[in-house]
C-alpha cells in the first residue's frame, strides 16, 4: 500500500518541477528578450536611484515662449492658437536679458534643493538649446544662444544633480498629429489635414532631440517625460515608441532615472518612479502591494510657467509641512519655479524659496536620507514623522505648537535622548502612570511625555530629534 502512495509522490513531485522548470524558462526568455539596461537586480536599481531616494527636494523650472504671455503654460492651448499666430506674437520678443542661471541655481542650493528638472521643450514645441532638427529654439529669438548649456553648466558648478523634462507633446510640430488636447482640436481644417501628418516623423525628430540633449550635455542625471493620454482622441506609447525612446535614453545615459508618464508598465519596459501631480497622496503609494518609489511634482501657485496674475501661492509654512509630509510617506518633492520672460525668479518665488531654505538650514537632517517612520510608532496629535534608517533617528515635526506637553503614544522604552534639531539643545521627557487628577497628566503606561517650552522656538516647524534606543 505504501509504495504505490510514495510513487505517486514522487510522480507528483516530478511533474511539479516540470512545470517549475518550465516557468523558469519562459522566465529566462522573456528576460532575455529585454534589452540590457532592463536586466538590472531590485539592488542594482536600488543603487542607480541611491543619490534622489536620499536627496528628497528638488527644483522643477517651467520655462518657455509661454513666461511672454505670462498666463500659463497650456496659454496656446487654452487660446486654441495655430502655431503661426502663437510665434509671430511671442517669438521675438523672448529676450531673457537678466537671465542667470547661476543665480537660479544659487537659489535651489540655498532652499536646500539638491537636484534640477528643467523643461528642455514643452507642449508649445519651443526647444530652449540649439537644437539641429527644428528653428523654433531660443537661438533664434532675441535670447541668440542655447539656454541650457549654461543651466547644465550652473547647476553642475553649484553641485546639484540636472534632469530634463522633455514634451512628448507638440502642439508646433507639422507632423504631430491634431488630438483632443491639441491647440487646434477645434479647428476643422486641421484636424482633417492629420491625413498628411506622419507620426513616423514625429517619432524621429523626439529621438534626434533626445539623442541631443543626452550627448551635448554630459552626465545628465533625470529624464521627465511628459504625458500620455492613451484612448480615444489622445496618445500612448504607440504613438510615442516609448518603448524605443527609453531605449535610446538608457543607452546614451545608463545611470539615468525616468519617470512613470511614457504609458508603460513597471518592469522590462518600465518606470523608475511615480509622479503623483498637484496632490498629497494620503499614504504611500503602492502597486501590486507593494511600495513604489515616488516624487509629487507641485506649483507655489497653480500653474507651473510664469503666471503673474494667479493669486493662489502657498506659504512658506504650507510648502515646508508639504515637503515634510512628502518625506514621511517615502517621497520626493519637485517643487516648482516658473522664471519670467526676462529670465529671473519672481519675487514670490524667491520669498519662498528663502523661508524654505532658512528652514531648512536647521532642520534638513530630517529630510536628507529619511523616509517613512517605522510603522510601531504611532504619530503623535498634529505631527508627521520621519526617519532616517542609517542613524536610527526618528524626528518628530510640530505643526501646531502644543502647550507644554507632548504625548508620544507607546514610545516608552524607545528612546535614548531627545533634543530640537534646530539648536540642538536637550529636551526633557518623562513617562507617568499615576491617576489623573485636575493637576496630572493622563498619559498611558508606554507614552512618553515630553516636556516642551511655552514660547514655540523660532523655527517655521519645530523638529524634536529622537536618538533611538
Ligand atoms: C502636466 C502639464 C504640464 C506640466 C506638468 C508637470 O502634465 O501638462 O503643463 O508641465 O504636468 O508635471
Amino acid at each position: 500500500m505504501h509504495k504505490p502512495k510514495c510513487m505517486m509522490r514522487t510522480a507528483i513531485l516530478n511533474l511539479l518541477f516540470i512545470a517549475c522548470l518550465t516557468t523558469t524558462q519562459v522566465k529566462a526568455q522573456s528576460s532575455s528578450n529585454a534589452p540590457q539596461w532592463a536586466k538590472e537586480t531590485p539592488e542594482q536599481k536600488e543603487k542607480r536611484m541611491a543619490w534622489w531616494r536620499h536627496d528628497r527636494f528638488g527644483m522643477f523650472i517651467h520655462w518657455g515662449l509661454y513666461a511672454v504671455p505670462a498666463r500659463h503654460e497650456w496659454v496656446q492651448q487654452m487660446e486654441q492658437r495655430s502655431t503661426e499666430e502663437y510665434k509671430e506674437r511671442y517669438f521675438d520678443l523672448f529676450d531673457p536679458d537678466l537671465y542667470n542661471p547661476a543665480e537660479w541655481a544659487a537659489y535651489a542650493k540655498k532652499a536646500g534643493m539638491k537636484y534640477v528638472v528643467i523643461t528642455a521643450r514643452h507642449h508649445e514645441g519651443f526647444s530652449l538649446w540649439d537644437t539641429q532638427v527644428s528653428d523654433y529654439k531660443a537661438p533664434n529669438t532675441p535670447a541668440k544662444r542655447d539656454l541650457i548649456k549654461p543651466f547644465v553648466e550652473a547647476c553642475r558648478a553649484a553641485g546639484l544633480k540636472v534632469g530634463f523634462y522633455y514634451s512628448l507633446i507638440d502642439w508646433h510640430h507639422p507632423d504631430f498629429t491634431v488630438d483632443g488636447t491639441h491647440a487646434l482640436r477645434n479647428n476643422q481644417e486641421a484636424r482633417e489635414s492629420n491625413g498628411k501628418r506622419d507620426m513616423n516623423k514625429y517619432r524621429q525628430f523626439m529621438k534626434d532631440q533626445i539623442t541631443e540633449l543626452l550627448t551635448d550635455y554630459g552626465k545628465i542625471d533625470l529624464l521627465f517625460y511628459d504625458f500620455s493620454y492613451p484612448g480615444k482622441d489622445g496618445k500612448g506609447h504607440e504613438d510615442w515608441d516609448s518603448e524605443g525612446l527609453l531605449q535610446l535614453t538608457k543607452k546614451l545615459q545608463p545611470e539615468i532615472i525616468v519617470n512613470d508618464r511614457l504609458d508603460l508598465n513597471e518592469g522590462d519596459w518600465g518606470w523608475d518612479y511615480r509622479t503623483p501631480e498637484q496632490f498629497m497622496p494620503n499614504k504611500w503609494p503602492e502597486e501590486n502591494g507593494k511600495r513604489v518609489a515616488w516624487e509629487t511634482c507641485q506649483t507655489f501657485s497653480g500653474s507651473w510657467g510664469y503666471h503673474r496674475d494667479e493669486n493662489t501661492w502657498k506659504s512658506t509654512n504650507q510648502l515646508i509641512a508639504m515637503l515634510i509630509e512628502v518625506v514621511s510617506k517615502g517621497g520626493n518633492l519637485l517643487l516648482n519655479v516658473g522664471p519670467t520672460a526676462r529670465g529671473y525668479f519672481d519675487d514670490r518665488a524667491v520669498d519662498r524659496l528663502e523661508g524654505m531654505g532658512k528652514w531648512m538650514k536647521y532642520n534638513s537632517r530630517s529630510i536628507y536620507g529619511c523616509t517613512a517612520a517605522p510603522d510601531d510608532f504611532k504619530t503623535p496629535d498634529n505631527c508627521f514623522l520621519t526617519y532616517n534608517p542609517d542613524t536610527k533617528r526618528l524626528y518628530v515635526h510640530l505643526l501646531q505648537w502644543p502647550f507644554k506637553t507632548l504625548y508620544l503614544p507607546g514610545f516608552k522604552g524607545k528612546v535614548k535622548y531627545a533634543q530640537f534639531l534646530h539648536d540642538g539643545s536637550e529636551i526633557k521627557y518623562t513617562s507617568r502612570s499615576e491617576p489623573g487628577s485636575h493637576m496630572t497628566i493622563t498619559a498611558g503606561t508606554e507614552d512618553l511625555i515630553v516636556d516642551l517650552p511655552v514660547v514655540k522656538p523660532n523655527t517655521e516647524i519645530p523638529v524634536i530629534e529622537l536618538i533611538l534606543e
